[in-house]
């Protein structure tokens, strides 16, 4: 079957069929493939049985990778390989255990000195409910947005901390073993709040609901609820794609153009396993 694109109807989001983790791109499937994520942001790949040197070659494909620094969640023979879920003893979950608790709205690495450009997320199992992760499209959010306060968006700089995502850990109770993950020592990053897509040309906000703890020359009040404020605006659910996985479901986004959250499951009575590959950045963020 020949590479065949479809869009949601939803501003992000499509369904690649014709092609699949298991073998790594050639050169005209790679283009074809950073085309659709350029014009839709985020694309899904069902029915996928992939091993993890596959998904790793697979991603490898489209650029350097960034191994997650939390040593403990890396596949002991696949490095490249983050392993996100709730089994085993260093449980990686981004979603408060309240079914109706708070999103964290991240795109990934934001906090790293490299950022992450595109990560895949594969699902191997997935609970009977819940677990959905959401995208919102920041081109979107930013092109939304007010010219007055564009403005001012354009001229903020955020410092973005892994003690921003350490506290939501704690403060929802997260299983106090993902905890751990966050000690990493990752110093505070500065970025600018609006950057422009190096393929599109586009403006986006850039920017995580808790991993963006101030803005630069503002007092820590003002900030928190600017942040807030834009978090609500800018992950409307006009703006979104909502994801329910099935296992098998790879999905491949562009972290320059869209934050993501994890919702609520039930970490203590399902499962939920994922492999994630994680492209570099290999742009300058401005
Ligand atoms: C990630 C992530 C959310 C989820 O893997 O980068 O944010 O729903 N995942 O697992
Ligand atoms: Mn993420």
């Amino acid at each position: 079957m020949a590479l065949k694109i479809t869009p949601y109807e939803t501003v992000i989001g499509a369904r690649v069929e014709g092609l699949g983790l298991t073998a790594p791109p050639d050169l005209a499937e790679v283009h074809a493939l950073e085309a659709a994520l350029e014009l839709h942001g985020v694309l899904l790949f069902r029915d996928q049985r992939a091993s993890p040197a596959q998904q790793v070659a697979f991603t490898g494909a489209f650029g350097p990778l960034a191994p997650t620094e939390e040593a403990d969640a890396r596949l002991p023979d696949q490095p490249e390989i983050f392993v996100v879920g709730n089994v085993g003893d260093h449980p990686v979950i981004f979603s408060s255990p309240e079914p109706d608790g708070p999103l964290e709205w991240h795109t990934d690495h934001s906090h790293r000195k490299e950022a992450a450009r595109a990560s895949l997320l594969y699902a191997l199992e997935v609970p009977p409910a819940g677990g959905d992760t959401l995208f919102a499209c920041m081109y979107s959010a930013y092109d939304s947005l007010p010219p007055k306060r564009q403005a001012l968006c354009d001229g903020l700089r955020l410092i973005h901390s892994a003690s921003g995502l350490r506290d939501f850990i704690e403060e929802q109770g997260i299983a106090p073993t993902a905890a751990k993950r966050t000690t990493v020592p990752d110093p505070p990053v500065e970025r600018p709040l609006v950057r422009r897509h190096p393929l599109t040309g586009r403006k986006a906000l850039y920017f995580g609901s808790r991993v963006s703890v101030a803005i630069v020359g503002w007092p820590d009040n003002d900030a928190r609820a600017f942040i807030a404020e834009l978090t609500e605006h800018a992950c409307q659910e006009a703006f979104q794609y909502r994801h329910s996985w099935r296992a098998g479901d790879a999905l491949f986004w562009d972290n320059r153009r869209l934050l993501h959250a994890g919702t609520p499951y039930d970490t203590q009575g399902t499962v939920r396993l994922m492999h994630r590959t994680t492209l570099r950045e290999t742009e300058p963020i401005r």
